[in-house]
C-alpha cells in the first residue's frame, strides 16, 4: 500500500475506534479548541490514547500522578478523570502560556481540585520534587521535550515505589526510532532501552496508531 494509503487507513482505524468509544466529547473539545486559540502546538494525546491514559490510571488504582509536559491539559484531564476524588496530579510544564491555558482548560473540566501544574524546567523541578513530601507518585507519565526522555527517566525513578508505573509517550514516532538521523529520536530509542534494560523496571513499547504510527512505553517498577 502507498503511503496516502496507510495513512488514510491508520486515520480511519483510529476514527472508528473514536466512534466506538465515544473517547472524545464536549469538555476535550473545547480544551483543544481554547488550545488551539491560544496558539498551542498541536502536540497532545489523541482521544483514544488519552483513554488508555485514563485506563492505566484506574487499572493501576494511582491516587498521586506525576505528568511531566502539560501543554494545554488535555492529556492531564484524561489522567485526572482517572483519579479517585482525592487523588492528584501534579504536572511539570516550562511555559508559563501554556500553564494558563492548561489551568483555564482544567477549571473548566472542573478538575482544578485534583490537578496543579507547576511552571518551571522539568529537570530542576523533578528535583525540588525528590525533597519535598508528594512522593512517591503510583504513575510518572514523560511527554515533555524528547531529548529529556532519558533524564525524565532517572529522575522519574527516584519518585516512585514498586509497583508504580512509567509511561513515555511518542517512543515510536513514525518509526524514526529504528534508525535514528537526529538528536530527538535518538534519545528516544536511548529511553526505551534504558527502559529495556533496566532492571528495576519491566516494560514494554506499546505500538499505537492515529495518523502515523508511534507508541507509548509502558513500565511497571519492580
Ligand atoms: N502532555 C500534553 C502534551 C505535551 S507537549 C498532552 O498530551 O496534552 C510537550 C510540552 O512539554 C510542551 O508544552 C512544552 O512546553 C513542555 N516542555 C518542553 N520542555 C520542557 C521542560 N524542560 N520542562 C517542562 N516542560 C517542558
Ligand atoms: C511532538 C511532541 C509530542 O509530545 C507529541 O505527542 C507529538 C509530537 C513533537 O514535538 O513533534
Ligand atoms: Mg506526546
Amino acid at each position: 500500500m502507498n503511503t496516502e494509503n496507510t495513512r488514510e487507513l491508520l486515520e480511519e482505524i483510529d476514527g472508528y475506534i473514536e466512534d466506538l468509544f465515544g473517547t472524545s466529547d464536549e469538555v476535550l473539545e473545547a480544551t483543544l479548541r481554547d488550545s488551539r486559540r491560544g496558539g498551542l502546538p498541536d502536540i497532545n494525546v489523541s482521544p483514544n490514547q488519552g483513554r488508555l491514559l485514563q485506563l492505566l490510571v484506574e487499572i493501576s488504582g494511582a491516587r498521586r500522578v506525576l505528568e511531566i509536559g502539560t501543554l494545554g491539559g488535555y492529556s492531564a484531564i484524561h489522567l485526572a478523570r482517572g483519579l479517585p476524588d482525592d487523588g492528584r496530579l501534579i504536572s511539570l510544564e516550562l511555559d508559563k502560556h501554556h500553564a494558563d491555558v492548561a489551568r483555564n482548560n482544567i477549571e473548566r473540566a472542573g478538575l482544578s481540585k485534583v490537578v496543579e501544574i507547576r511552571v518551571g524546567d522539568a529537570h530542576e523541578l523533578l528535583n525540588d520534587l525528590a525533597e519535598q513530601e508528594e512522593a512517591p507518585f503510583d504513575l510518572v507519565f514523560i511527554d515533555a521535550d524528547k531529548e529529556g526522555y532519558p533524564d525524565y527517566l532517572q529522575a522519574g525513578l527516584r519518585l516512585v515505589r514498586p509497583g508504580s508505573l512509567i509511561l513515555g509517550d511518542n517512543t515510536i514516532r513514525g518509526g524514526s526510532v529504528l534508525d535514528p538521523q537526529e538528536g530527538t529520536a535518538r534519545a528516544t530509542r536511548e529511553f526505551n532501552r534504558l527502559v529495556a534494560e533496566d532492571p528495576r523496571l519491566h516494560g514494554i513499547v506499546l505500538p499505537l496508531i492515529r495518523e502515523r504510527i508511534d507508541g507509548m512505553t509502558i513500565a511497571r517498577v519492580v
